[in-house]
């Protein structure tokens, strides 16, 4: 199977009837939302998402998963992936361009899981070069002041769009590049503190549970 799949097939598991859940997005959460779709379907669960992007949203909708928002309700649960998984449990995200909704929803959560393949893990972060969400006016200011800081920077775009990826929130991201992090925390609060940086995709510290889909089954990481 899937390692991603089995991941998430193992996170299904741990949602209760009645439980609001934060749906995170990417291709690991995709498993879980068509999952918990299905059991919701079956089991007819009182279970509702609050999704972390538009592609979470829609992908929930059609799964037959009713969706809500957090000014409506708290998360009981969240489930995410991740970039890179240290072994503090330190995460990178933001490789789709969504963890500044994915932090505030992952970070309201009574409990937050993450669920990745084996492929994710490393032993210090920043291998995958680190999203930061900006105003769309700061951006030259905070690549300035990105590469002062020693990282290597690129204005994220895609193929199929001219121009910057815009995210959910019509910002842009900057891809930092600053080899092995040595402090994730301190470089999480670091960035946050330039002005026009709305979120970065360091999540230190925030993770209750990160599940791992191996060649040797699923592995369970507590902090
Ligand atoms: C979305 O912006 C990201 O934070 C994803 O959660 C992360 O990139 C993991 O994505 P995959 O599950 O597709 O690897």
């Amino acid at each position: 199977m899937d390692l991603k799949r089995m991941a998430a097939l193992r996170a299904v598991e741990e949602i209760r009837d009645g439980d609001i859940v934060g749906l995170g997005t990417g291709s690991t959460t995709h498993h879980f939302i068509v999952e918990l779709g299905r059991r919701v379907r079956e089991e007819e669960l009182e279970v509702m998402g609050v999704p972390t992007s538009y592609q979470s949203m829609f992908l929930a909708a059609e799964s037959g998963i009713g969706v809500t928002s957090l000014a409506e309700h708290d998360v009981d649960v969240a489930v995410d992936g991740a970039d890179e998984v240290d072994p503090q449990l330190n995460l990178i995200k933001g490789g789709g361009a969504a963890h500044t909704l994915e932090k505030i929803v992952d970070s309201s959560a009574g409990r937050f899981i993450v669920i990745v393949d084996e492929s994710k893990l490393v032993d210090r972060l920043g291998a995958f070069p680190l999203p930061v969400e900006v105003i769309p006016a700061a951006c030259r200011p905070v690549m300035i002041r990105l590469e002062s800081m020693g990282a290597t920077v690129t204005l994220r775009s895609c193929e199929g769009k001219d121009g910057p990826v815009v995210t959910d929130n019509g910002n842009f991201v900057l891809d930092a590049s600053f080899g092995a992090i040595d402090d994730p925390a301190g470089l999480e609060v670091d960035l946050n503190s330039i002005p026009g940086v709305v979120e970065n995709g360091i999540f230190a510290g925030l993770a209750d549970m990160v599940i791992v889909g191996t060649a040797g089954g699923v592995e369970v990481l507590r902090p």
